[in-house]
């Protein structure tokens, strides 16, 4: 476990949570994080209307708030999109981008995601790019050259400097919101992986050294992660952290999965 890598524990709260409810569950958060020492990054991803009070609620604590989704472009006719300007200008830190569903169901695709994740750096808003293969690539064998190809895809036409504030989310498509998740080791080694693709992306052409840039990305897990299984997946060495969806919905869950970050925080005390 590296001392140089955050551990870092998101909830993306998907299409959940009317107002009342999201103000609800942000301050059963804040209220049980208050005067924890240890904590891991904690963000939490609601719907965009609950982005504001959640920021508001977030203030007072030590958690910080992201986006699910932006669009690339800063403003114009797109009608129902969201801009990474108005992200910022609302205190947003974090934007999730290229989550499998937002794959699967909006058309977004490697070259969108490259896109995205140009503006949120121009922006200063901090990426947690989502990658992972459905099951038909899992079981074809396919698992490392998609993963391998959606993190080089991603990276296009940046620099090592560039991508200093870069997250990854490794997240198995059919291990969300399935209840099956992957085996901790194999997370492990898939998250290890993403790590040498970003060292061998920045390594290319360079005579003699080889790129260390991956050893200091957090590498996140994210696929049914539960507080029974997120102890033995933050036990690993690439696993950095979580990136939790049906589970971030309730406090107590969400609670005990940070509970398990502070612990990996406790054994690797980290730079802030
Ligand atoms: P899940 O979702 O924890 O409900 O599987 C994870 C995600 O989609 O980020």
């Amino acid at each position: 476990m590296s001392a140089q890598r955050q551990t870092i524990i998101a909830g993306n709260w998907k299409m959940n949570k009317t107002i009342e409810d999201a103000k609800e569950l942000a301050s059963s958060i804040v209220k049980g994080i208050e005067g924890k020492s240890d904590l891991p990054k904690i963000v939490i991803c609601p719907p965009y209307t609950s982005l504001s009070d959640a920021t508001a609620i977030c203030s007072k604590g030590s958690c910080q708030v992201g986006a699910q989704n932006m669009d690339y472009r800063t403003e114009g006719a797109f009608t129902g999109e969201i801009s990474p300007p108005m992200l910022v200008k609302m205190g947003i830190k974090y934007v999730i981008l290229g989550h499998s569903e937002r794959r699967q169901f909006f058309g977004e695709t490697n070259a969108t995601v490259n896109l995205r994740l140009k503006a949120a750096l121009e922006h200063s808003l901090i990426p947690i790019v989502c990658v992972g293969e459905s099951l038909d690539e899992r079981e074809s064998g396919l698992t490392d050259s998609v993963v391998r190809r959606q993190v080089a895809a991603a990276l296009e036409g940046f620099s090592e400097d560039d991508i200093k504030t870069l997250v990854i989310a490794y997240e198995p498509v059919w291990a969300i919101g399935t209840g099956k998740t992957c085996e901790a080791e194999e997370a492990n080694r898939v998250c290890g992986s993403i790590r040498s693709t970003v060292n061998d992306f920045f390594s290319d052409g360079k005579e003699g050294s080889r790129s260390k840039i991956g050893e200091s990305i957090p590498v996140l897990y994210g696929g049914s992660v539960k507080p029974s299984n997120v102890a033995e997946q933050l036990d690993l060495p690439h696993i950095d952290g979580s990136l939790v969806g049906g589970a971030s919905l309730k406090a107590e869950d969400f609670l005990a999965i940070i509970e398990a970050g502070s612990k990996r925080v406790k054994l690797a005390p980290q730079a802030s």
